[in-house]
């Protein structure tokens, strides 16, 4: 008998992350028989939620575009439990990818190589002839791809156009009732979307930054370079999903480039012009700014506790009573890089500066 509840067709399945071998659970296994009977799953990875779907039946993974409501022009990752698959999946595992996935894998990256013709789904690759790989090293996402034993196609499990879901409840906030079932692993632990890298040339690219950072990287294979695309917006960006203007929270957030005292001053000036104001800010900041409501996200002296909460904030911050939101901006060192890159997308590029305070 499995445990479950069920609501409007989607069952909620809460797993214990500790518990040894979890691929053979009554939960992780009717998971996986769902799976592999082409419905679509989400689950906890190290990174975000990821909503899957066996890779190779086409039917399955078309469920995840309706379901998300993603454009069928951008194309999904490819999760598998051992890097041992990986020769019956991609054409050639080159010298840079193999040193990345000895170095970083199982972990939060997605490496891209030259796809192995008619093994996908077309849908999973969009029409490209390279396919992104990831093994993730969360429990459940290991229990799962181990347990179902196909290749799983899983972009974040968020309805299109919302911040990639951090806990189940936001996966069930977007889905519920549009998907078979949700696995319930707890918060994750990263909080951004894996890095992905192009490793089909000589020389690795990443196209989105995520936790595992170009320095990193640079430390492993010596040299690596960033999409130009992810510094300037007239560069037309190599991954289709980079393009789309993700991460919207409903009321416009405007990036703050400055101190507190700056962000204050936008603040005073906002509400002069009958405006009521949220401020998304760190635990050190909170004290020195007063605003209409404050959501409180990690601590400034460590940048990985702001990844964690980016999204659970913004997710947040769309039930507030508010006009505007403004955030200051982080530096872009290490995962400094991946907040700001997921920020400036979530502001729609708006970022004041003190030039831009009214005298
Ligand atoms: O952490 C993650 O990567 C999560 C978890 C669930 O694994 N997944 C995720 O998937 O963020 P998604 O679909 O939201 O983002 C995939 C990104 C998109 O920007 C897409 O365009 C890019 O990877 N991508 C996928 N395959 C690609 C390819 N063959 N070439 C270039 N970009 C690719
Ligand atoms: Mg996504």
């Amino acid at each position: 008998m499995v445990e479950g509840c069920e609501l409007m067709g989607t069952t909620l399945w809460i797993v214990d992350i500790n518990v040894d071998e979890l691929w053979e659970t009554p939960e992780i296994k009717q998971a996986a028989d769902y799976l592999c009977k082409g419905e679509v799953i989400a689950f906890p990875t190290e990174t975000v939620y990821g909503l899957g779907a066996n890779a190779t039946d086409s039917q399955a993974v078309k469920k995840i575009f309706e379901a998300k409501g993603r454009p069928s022009d951008n194309p999904l990752i490819v999760h598998i439990a051992d890097p041992k698959q990986m020769k019956e999946l991609v054409d050639e595992v080159t010298p840079v990818g193999q040193q990345l996935i000895e170095a970083f894998c199982p972990g939060p990256i997605s490496l891209i190589f030259k796809k192995k013709e008619g093994v996908f789904s077309e849908l999973v690759t969009a029409g490209l002839d390279t396919v992104a790989i990831r093994i993730p090293e969360h429990p459940v996402a290991f229990a799962l791809l181990r347990a179902a034993g196909v290749p799983v196609a899983a972009p974040s499990a968020n309805r299109s156009g919302k911040p990639s879901p951090t806990s189940a409840e936001h996966v069930m906030d977007d889905l519920n009732g549009f998907i078979k079932g949700v696995i319930d692993g707890g918060e994750t632990g990263y909080g951004l979307e894996s890095t992905v890298v192009d490793c089909t040339g000589e020389v690795p690219v990443i196209l989105r930054p995520g936790s595992i950072t170009a320095d990193a990287i640079k430390e492993v294979v010596g040299e690596v370079i960033v999409d130009p695309a992810l510094k300037d917006e007239k560069e037309a960006p190599r991954a289709p999903g980079m393009k789309y203007r993700h991460y919207a929270p409903d009321h416009p957030l405007y990036l703050v480039d400055g101190t507190s005292e700056l962000l204050q001053s936008f603040v005073n000036q906002f509400k002069r012009d009958g405006k009521r104001i949220g401020v998304i800010t760190t635990r050190e900041n909170q004290a020195k700014i007063d605003a209409d409501a404050i959501i409180v996200m990690g601590s400034q002296a460590d940048l990985s506790s702001i990844a964690h909460s980016l999204y659970d904030s913004l997710r947040k911050s769309d039930v507030l009573d508010v006009d505007i939101l403004l955030s200051l901006c982080f530096p872009e060192e290490g995962v400094g890089q991946a907040i700001m890159n997921r920020l400036r997308k979530a502001a729609g590029n708006r970022v004041l500066t003190q030039a831009d305070l009214a005298k």
